[in-house]
């Protein structure tokens, strides 16, 4: 971000540092997390949120255990064993994005490579790993960006949901990455952000950064969606992703298939950007996608004060499915896919 260049994690003096979002836009404060169990319930409590994100995190939650397993002397098999521990936890701390377990993949085949390894060298190829799943994720927005600037006209209006900017990412984002390298690439657009409720990652986060960016942008409630598509006020809708199933479902923040059945009936083209690290080969179809429930405070209340009476039944599912034929395009790093299928997918990873 420009304005005040806010990094969404790093690591120093053994500690990794969290933007807390929970706190967004009103206050900047990072949340240190020295212990795995630390990532752990900064996953789960939402300071670190995005699915790339939460990957990048829980890679880092892996050097943090190995640290801890150095500070309390444990012997080899009790590394390997609290390094499992960690592992599953992580794996566990949110069920929909597939990139926690993604990351926590690379991290174990680097553990079972050096595990014969002194701690201290067991902690620094961790650490090298994880600081090596970061950056590439950034460089991997970047070529988004680059994919996704292409399909943008010169002065379109884009309509984005919750956030997948940098501060969902390692840094520059997703669908915010495709939206900032049409930016860098001179074209005059506009983007109207849907605040994206229970939580508001779309007005506390994305708004944030676009407006710190200094990124031409209105932010509307998202029940106002479909009354500006049938103005015509709205060009094409760009989102991120959690999953992607092999035939290109793909799960994504509650309310994004209302934006794609919308997008559809509009005739606007719906474009999900995300890495290749978000494709679940291993998973057929959407139906096979975990969906994450939360509780119902979040939707009962903000900021601790009530908005329904007491009592009342909450349903609260984080992500909903886009079905692959409502979806224009799939933007990755390593190009575009057009009206996405299995086969089209599966060509990403040959
Ligand atoms: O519940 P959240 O805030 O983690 O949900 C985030 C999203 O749905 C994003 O769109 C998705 O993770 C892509 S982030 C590049």
């Amino acid at each position: 971000m420009n304005k005040k260049s806010l990094p969404t994690l790093y690591w120093e003096d053994n500690c990794l540092y969290l933007l807390d979002q929970r706190y967004l836009p009103k206050k900047t404060e990072y949340r240190c997390c020295s212990s795995y169990q630390d990532a752990v319930d900064s996953i789960r409590e939402m300071s670190v949120r995005g699915a790339p994100a939460i990957g990048i995190t829980a890679a880092y939650g892996m050097v943090a255990a190995a640290s801890e397993a150095i500070v309390n002397n444990y012997n080899s098999a009790e590394i390997k064993n609290f390094l499992q521990q960690a592992s599953e936890a992580l794996i566990k701390a949110r069920p929909t994005a597939v990139n926690l377990v993604w990351a926590v993949r690379r991290m174990e085949k680097v553990f079972d490579r050096v595990q014969d390894n002194q701690p201290e060298e067991i902690f620094n190829k961790l650490l090298q790993e994880a600081k090596i799943i970061h950056e590439e994720d950034i460089n991997n927005n970047r070529m988004i960006g680059t994919n996704g600037a292409e399909l943008i006209p010169p002065k379109a209006s884009i309509l984005t949901h919750c956030n997948a900017g940098a501060l969902a990412t390692g840094g520059y984002g997703t669908a915010l990455g495709v939206i900032r390298a049409a930016v860098e690439d001179g074209k005059d657009i506009h983007v109207f952000i849907g605040e994206t409720r229970p939580l508001l990652q779309g007005s506390r986060i994305t708004a944030f950064e676009l407006y710190h960016d200094d990124i031409s942008a209105t932010l509307i409630t998202d029940s106002m969606a479909g009354y500006l598509m049938s103005r015509n006020m709205v060009d094409m809708v760009v989102v991120g992703a959690d999953r992607i199933a092999a035939n290109g479902d793909t799960a994504n923040k509650i309310g994004t298939y209302t934006l794609a059945v919308l997008a559809n009936h509009h005739e606007i083209p719906f474009y999900v950007a995300a890495p290749i690290s978000t494709i679940d080969i291993e998973i057929d179809s959407g139906d096979n996608i975990k969906i994450e429930k939360r509780s119902a405070t979040e939707v009962t209340h903000f900021g601790g004060i009530a908005t329904a009476p007491e009592g009342i039944t909450v349903f609260n599912p984080a992500f909903d499915i886009t079905p692959a034929r409502l979806i224009t395009a799939i933007i990755t790093e390593r190009g575009v896919v057009c009206k996405p299928e299995r086969e089209k997918i599966e060509k990403l990873f040959s």
